[in-house]
């Protein structure tokens, strides 16, 4: 490869391991067991499309009351690094105006997010599932920025976010990078 080549090639810096991020994940997971253990009905957990699917997934692995998961899809970022302003979420295919197959009404809700920045994303979110009456809604993200002026506040909160525009472990640029297993910076 030439050297003109190289010299373009993106350079990840880790920011937070596969090791920090495992058992991190695992003490959120007995936290919201502890918090959920008395739920008659199983917990309804629904992830943020897309950045949640990595975390979600590991997460519900550490939660041990009964759990039924839904997904939702939002997106905000377009490809850009910053916020576009506009958040448009995505109903459920076949069940016309619906974001989840059953009602959330009396239902303990557990909304899991990758970052938490602006929190337009979530405030959005959290109106619609407030309209069908649910027992609770609670959020959990694994990253958070702690913007003073965040529209949306989460109940459990995997680590502090730096403000730089991460990747991995869910988390993309343009559509790139979820799959890297640690999260980090790319620098090119
Ligand atoms: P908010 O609506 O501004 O809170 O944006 C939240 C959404 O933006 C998250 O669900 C992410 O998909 C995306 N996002 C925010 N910050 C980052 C980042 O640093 N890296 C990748 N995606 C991000
Ligand atoms: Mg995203």
């Amino acid at each position: 490869m030439s050297v003109a080549t190289h010299r373009h090639l993106p350079v990840f810096k880790t920011r937070f391991s596969t090791r920090m991020i495992e058992e991190r994940v695992r003490a959120l997971g007995r936290e919201v067991t502890t918090h959920y253990r008395r739920c008659e009905e199983p917990l309804i957990v629904v992830g943020i499309l897309t950045g949640s699917f990595v975390f979600l997934a590991d997460l519900v692995r550490h939660i041990h009351v009964p759990v039924q998961v839904e997904f939702m899809g939002a997106s905000s970022y377009g490809n850009e690094t910053t916020s576009s302003g506009d958040v448009s979420i995505t109903r459920l295919r076949g069940f016309p105006g619906r974001w989840a197959r059953t009602n959330a009404t009396g239902r303990h809700v557990l909304v899991v997010e990758d970052i938490l920045d602006t929190g337009r994303t979530l405030q959005e979110i959290q109106r619609l599932i407030e309209k069908e009456d649910p027992s609770s809604v609670e959020v959990c993200t694994l990253l958070n920025k702690h913007r003073e002026d965040a529209l949306a506040e989460a109940k459990w909160v995997g680590f502090r976010a730096p403000d730089e525009f991460l990747v991995g472990y869910g988390l993309d640029h343009a559509g790139q990078y979820r799959n890297l297993p640690s999260i980090g910076v790319i620098s090119t």
